[in-house]
């Protein structure tokens, strides 16, 4: 899989503060990556930088292999991007403010119209008047008109800001498509972490300018990461026995068990291990966590650090 996009040690200071700190991920071909965080983390300021409406103060930003910094061009030719509402002409019909905005763009064919109306399920609709729209329709016109000229990479910022939940549902099916079946790589933004888990293939956790984690969905939702709560004679030798033999692992105590993440597969090793040190097992159990719980668990962790 290519990478289209790729971030190298971002940040931006204005006045003297630093906004956005150190910002490092790469995002493929056919992925949807969200940015995750509650308002105010720098979210839009990210995704102002990556399509060029901004300036960073150090890295660098890669769009299918061009520099933003010193292939300007090149680099955002590659771009197609929501950031502030699309202007609309709302007396106009989709088609026609489709055709008004391809005028302004090189080398857009009509039947590259066609194609993009076709791709956001606008087909029956798009000879009405965008004042007929909903909110959903408006949005899906607005991402036609960013994929007139075929670019690898969309970028949309809180795509589902004001929808109804069948909009979202609309938005979110057709994010996912472009990224199945055209094989683009794009970006979502949201505060919401339900709707990121739907509709994201990778969710970066932003919080005040940095990027404090990046799950994989799947990952997150997967066996593999499911926690374990033991209960023994000695949580004390248990706990200190448990951190020697996996450093990585960061137990928590609670009501007298020792609570951790851990592969499956390393239950029964852990089992033995303890039994061979003398540590008397009462009960071992799994206790799964919803990705709403591991989510607060990461940012209230951080919070503190
Ligand atoms: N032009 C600016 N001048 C000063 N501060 C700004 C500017 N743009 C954004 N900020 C600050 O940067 C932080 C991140 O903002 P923003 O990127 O809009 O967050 P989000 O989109 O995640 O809500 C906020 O604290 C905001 O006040
Ligand atoms: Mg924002």
């Amino acid at each position: 899989m290519k990478t289209l996009i790729q971030l190298e040690n971002v940040s931006k200071t204005i006045k003297g503060k630093k906004i956005i700190d150190s910002l490092n991920f790469t995002i493929r071909e056919g992925e949807v990556f969200g940015f995750l965080g509650p308002n105010g983390a720098g979210k839009t300021t990210t995704i102002r930088m990556i399509v060029g409406l901004m300036k960073m103060s150090e890295g660098d930003i890669l769009i299918s292999g061009h520099s933003i910094r010193d292939e300007f061009k090149e680099a955002i030719h590659h771009i197609g991007a929501i950031v502030e509402n699309p202007e609309m002409y709302k007396f106009l019909s989709g088609y026609d403010n489709l055709k008004q905005y391809a005028r302004m763009q090189k080398n857009v064919s009509r039947e590259r119209i066609d194609e993009v109306v076709k791709l956001v399920g606008l087909d029956d609709r798009i000879h009405d008047k965008v004042k007929t729209y909903s909110l959903g329709m408006r949005q899906r016109l607005g991402i036609a008109q960013s994929l007139l000229h075929s670019p690898k990479v969309l970028i949309l910022d809180e795509p589902t800001n004001g929808l109804d939940p069948a909009g979202i549902k609309e938005i979110r099916q057709y994010i996912r498509d472009l990224a199945e079946k055209e094989g683009m790589a794009v970006i979502v933004s949201s505060h919401l972490l339900s709707e990121m888990e739907m509709m994201c293939d990778r969710i970066g956790i932003l919080q005040k300018g940095k990027m404090i984690d990046v799950q994989s969905v799947k990952g997150w939702l997967a066996e593999g990461v499911d926690m374990y709560s033991i209960e023994v004679d000695d949580l004390e030798a248990a706990t200190m026995y448990l951190k020697s033999l996996f450093p990585d692992v960061a137990p928590e105590n609670s009501k007298g068990r020792l609570i951790f993440e851990m592969d499956k597969e390393q239950i029964p090793i852990l089992i033995r291990l303890f039994a061979g040190k003398g540590i008397s097992i009462y009960e071992v159990k799994k206790v799964s966590k919803s990705l709403e719980e591991r989510f607060l668990d990461i940012t209230e962790k951080r919070e503190v650090v």
